[in-house]
């Protein structure tokens, strides 16, 4: 007979959870260049959001029921700062008390200090464009590390680089709005520098007893055409660009970013664990020798019949992808964290399939002895998906955006389940 012990998959101590951000879903961050972006009249604006400002201990309870034992999280820097450089204690007691409200319940608190969002005045003066910012993070890193040092254990400097990169500084979707190759990588640049000084400080506020990372979003490339030699270089070179050049001038200390001067960083193996977002594949085509052209373009899933189901966000459903990707994290010899993952739909079906066989995947790389240390679903709450407004489910809890009223999924219990059980 088969032992219950047997039959766990999951560790007794795997992180189990969802993730948020501030701006998603507190409500209200009016110091924000967010904020201001979405009151010119660019996009949908966040408002009140969740108001999860105010009911976080009611969020944290229903994690809790649904037997959570970490949640990520992110403070709004906004909040925090003045823009004379002066702090808001009333805004650091207000995290204090999520912090508490988190720990009490049972749930680790994973911290991220930034995800996307930053104040007005920072983002006047030339956000992440402006070298100033490497200093001006690293001493709110600094500053946090000694307020809310003890509360944490887990810490993400950074959410997504990459992809704010390429959102706010390449595409011209994300404030600030700049359409320009070159910046988009001096941002990225600046944001390794950045990183690897909030690593320093973190680390010295804390006397090393925290683990800090950053929240990569990383991708599951293939070649257009199998086998084709030339959409296998795009694809290596994309990979490299997008999943790898951060993470790799991270642990070697200095910049290995494409195009970019290499520049030794303030320290090496900044990251002690590497937290993977990981939502989707792209397929890669080649189009030529030199420059931008050599990393390929994204090939159109309608080309591509092997294609999974398409969410309401138009990413393609690719469970495997997980597990190739915390595969190719493998190379650092750090533990992973799936600190993001998840579906946009109405159809909360689709979201216990995309939780099971996202899961099966994780199972997998488990089973041949990788590192991953916990899963933490995108998101608690369906909340504020930037420029789509809120539009776009992506919540374990249904939230009437009206009457602020929750309401547990049925993935929310289904994912309750697979916790409980440490097995499907
Ligand atoms: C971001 C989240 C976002 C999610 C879904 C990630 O790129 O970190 O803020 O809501 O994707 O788009």
């Amino acid at each position: 007979m088969v032992s219950e012990k047997k039959k766990r998959i999951f560790p007794k101590n795997f992180l189990w959870g969802a993730a948020t951000s501030a701006h998603q879903v507190e409500g209200n961050n009016k110091l924000s260049d967010w904020w201001a972006w979405e009151k010119a009249g660019n996009t949908a604006e966040s408002g009140r959001a969740c108001a999860k400002y105010e009911l976080y201990d009611h969020d944290f309870s229903l994690a809790a029921e649904l037997g959570h034992n970490s949640h990520r999280l992110s403070i709004e820097w906004s909040r925090l700062q003045r823009p004379d450089g002066s702090w808001d204690n009333s805004e650091w007691d207000h995290y204090k008390k999520v912090l508490s409200s988190l720990t009490a319940k049972g749930i680790k608190p994973v911290l991220t200090l930034n995800h996307f969002t930053l104040p007005k005045y920072i983002a006047r003066q030339g956000a992440w464009l402006n070298r100033n910012i490497i200093d001006s993070f690293s001493s709110f890193a600094e500053k946090t590390a000694s307020i809310l040092g003890g509360m944490a254990e887990f810490w993400i400097t950074i959410n997504e680089p990459n992809m704010l990169a390429e959102m706010a500084y390449l595409k011209g979707e994300f404030p600030p709005c700049r359409r320009d190759y070159k910046e988009s990588l001096t941002v990225l640049a600046h944001m390794a520098e950045a990183h690897a000084g909030a690593y320093e400080a973190i680390k010295s506020a804390l006397d090393g007893n925290a683990k800090v990372g950053a929240a990569k979003a990383l991708t599951a490339f293939h070649p257009c055409r199998k086998n084709n030699l030339f959409d296998m270089l795009a694809v290596k070179k994309t990979r490299w660009l997008r999943n790898h050049s951060f993470i790799n001038s991270l642990m070697e200390g200095r910049l290995t970013i494409p195009g970019m001067p290499e520049k030794i960083l303030k320290t090496k193996k900044s990251l002690d664990f590497i937290g993977i977002n990981y939502y989707l594949r792209q397929f890669v085509r080649w189009q030529g020798f030199g420059g931008r052209k050599s990393f390929g373009k994204t090939c159109p899933y309608q080309h591509h019949p092997e294609s999974g189901d398409i969410t309401d966000m138009g990413w393609e459903v690719y469970p495997e992808g997980l597990y190739e990707v915390i595969k190719e994290m493998m190379r650092y010899r750090r533990p992973v964290m799936i600190t993001e993952n998840g579906i946009a739909t109405d159809d909360d079906r689709r979201r216990v399939e995309f939780i099971r066989l996202h899961l099966k995947s994780a199972a997998k790389a488990l089973s041949e002895g990788m590192p991953l240390i916990g899963y933490l679903h995108w998101s608690l709450l369906d909340n504020f998906e930037w420029t789509h407004g809120y539009s776009k489910k992506f919540g374990l809890v249904e939230v009437d955006f009206k009457s602020l009223d929750r309401k547990i999924k049925p993935s929310g219990w289904y994912f309750a389940d697979i916790i409980k059980k440490g097995t499907f």
